[in-house]
């Protein structure tokens, strides 16, 4: 897909798609359309014979002929002016694009001046583009038969100066391409990504990277720097576990550059282990290094954004499989902290594995840790599977990034590390176990047990993304199955506005 601005005197000369903004006016008996289309269209429109159905009401689409019959006219309704917001943008556009993707016309002219519900046209075509990357996405690498978008330019007119215009567009489009980066890896079959093909592949797309440094502990690593939960998870395995240690410098010497570190879980496949998964929940395991995925996508979109701050993104990938070697439940093994653990249960792996993680972390001194994991499947019960959990240890960073989701519009939500829950993680035999005493409050718990890996009181956050990560078919830019992609927009806000 191709997105430029188009200066505000000339149109496109190819028959196209013409996008404008209409608004609901709710003030009368009836609701009508509000706009501030040019005379033409406003013409056309009034011309058409079933006009009165569409009112502008938010998340609607009125399809209809220029007057010349050159131009096919879609207006996005976007309800009432003044409740209208970014959301309802993008959840109107996304299902615009859908519609037109295969409608026959290879471009859309986007008239940004009739967007009024947002000040600042940079912030219009900023979203847009976002909106459209993402929803031109499917996983459809193992189909015979690969669907091709006749939709191919996006136009955006305005007479409104917009500085730095190719730029925009370049930073938006690489932050869709970072959420649909983060689907595809999400999505990867596990005979085909493991912890091995997967350090490789994110070499590989990490080498390409301005300013960063790409760093891969294997197994005989990994054992040195005694990452002894991270072995243990990765004791059944037939692949060898993988610490993939990124690191980004800027370019740019800037006073108040800070040093963001990445911890995601990457566990390829979830079996559960000993632990054996049933039937019902061991299907969409793959998406089990869901977590380490939203963080590279994040770290890779910030990275082209140009960010100011020294960024780390350590990811510790393996599968948590069962062979003769696996590890058995009533296991008591060494962190890398010292610490000793009792692995009661071995489906509660991706805590033992971030554990290490953020040990080794803790090490960099970063300013603040980062965690995100498909962690716990009582965060579904708690929170639904359309929002993500935020845990940590100190409440100006929970309130950052509550705050940078909600300028993305990702729903997020703190839930509370409560002393009696940190107590309950305390084994009878070890220092720690790896599951609570009861089911209850599952989701804080398993955040309890990887704050005792965190060292000198670094501000640290942790997101559960065990509902978000797969299927949001409710949001119209995400794909109708499979990997979401929520929170990579989220976190790489909260990085580029970091103070
Ligand atoms: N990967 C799962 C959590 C999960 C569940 C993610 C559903 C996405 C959807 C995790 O490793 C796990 O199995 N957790 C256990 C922990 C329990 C044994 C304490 C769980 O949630 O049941
Ligand atoms: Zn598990
Ligand atoms: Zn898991």
């Amino acid at each position: 897909m191709n997105f430029s601005f188009l200066t505000a005197t000339k149109s496109s000369k190819k028959p196209h798609y013409h996008v404008v903004a209409a608004y609901q006016d709710t003030s009368k008996k009836k609701a009508v359309v509000k706009h501030k289309w040019n005379k033409e269209i406003a013409q056309a429109f009034k011309e058409m014979p079933n006009n009165s159905i569409f009112t502008g009401a938010s998340e609607s689409i009125f399809k209809f002929c220029s007057k010349d019959k050159k131009t096919i006219i879609i207006a996005l309704g976007l309800g009432e002016e003044n409740k209208s917001n970014n959301e309802i943008i993008r959840k109107t556009t996304a299902k615009a694009y859908k519609a037109l993707k295969n409608d026959g016309l290879s471009e859309a002219v986007f008239d940004l001046d009739t967007f009024t519900s947002i000040k600042d046209t940079a912030t219009k075509a900023k979203i847009i583009t976002e909106t459209i990357v993402m929803s031109g996405y499917v996983f459809d690498k193992y189909k015979s038969k690969k669907d091709e978008p006749t939709l191919k330019k996006i136009l955006f007119q305005t007479t409104d100066k917009i500085a730095n215009k190719q730029n925009l567009l370049k930073n938006a489009q690489a932050l869709g391409e970072s959420v649909n980066l983060a689907r595809e890896l999400t999505n990867e079959v596990p005979n085909i990504l493991n912890s091995e093909t997967y350090a490789k592949l994110l070499q590989k797309d990490a080498a390409q990277l301005p300013g960063v440094q790409v760093k891969t502990l294997n197994k005989a690593q990994i054992k040195k720097e005694k990452m002894n939960l991270l072995l243990a998870v990765n004791a059944g395995s037939a692949y060898e576990p993988r610490l993939v240690h990124l690191t980004y410098t800027p370019k740019k010497k800037s006073k108040n550059k800070k040093h963001i570190a990445l911890v995601g879980k990457g566990i390829t496949f979830d079996t559960g282990g000993y632990n054996l998964k049933p039937s019902a929940s061991i299907v969409t395991m793959k998406t089990d290094m869901g977590g380490s995925a939203t963080l590279y996508a994040a770290f890779k979109a910030a990275v082209l954004s140009g960010c100011p701050h020294k960024l780390t993104c350590v990811l510790a990938l393996t599968d948590n499989a069962v062979n003769e070697n696996a590890t058995m439940p009533d296991s008591i093994i060494k962190a890398r902290n010292g610490k000793t653990v009792e692995i009661l249960n071995t489906d509660a792996e991706g805590r033992l594995i971030l554990a290490d993680a953020l040990d080794y972390t803790c090490e960099l001194k970063p300013n603040v840790i980062i965690d995100a994991a498909t962690l716990t499947g009582a965060c579904l019960v708690a929170l639904g599977t359309e929002v993500c959990a935020v845990m940590g240890n100190e409440d100006k960073s929970i309130g950052e990034i509550l705050k940078a989701a909600k300028r993305q519009d990702e729903y997020l939500w703190q839930l509370p590390i409560i002393e009696e829950w940190r107590k309950d993680m305390k084994s009878k035999n070890a220092d720690l176990k790896n599951t609570g005493g009861s089911r209850f409050a599952g989701t804080v718990k398993a955040a309890a047990f990887l704050q005792e890996f965190i060292k000198n009181d670094i501000p640290w956050l942790h997101l559960d993304i065990a509902g978000v990560c797969d299927n949001q078919s409710h949001l119209p830019y995400c794909p109708s199955h499979g990997a979401s992609g929520i929170m990579v927009r989220s976190v790489c806000d909260y990085i580029l506005n970091y103070e």
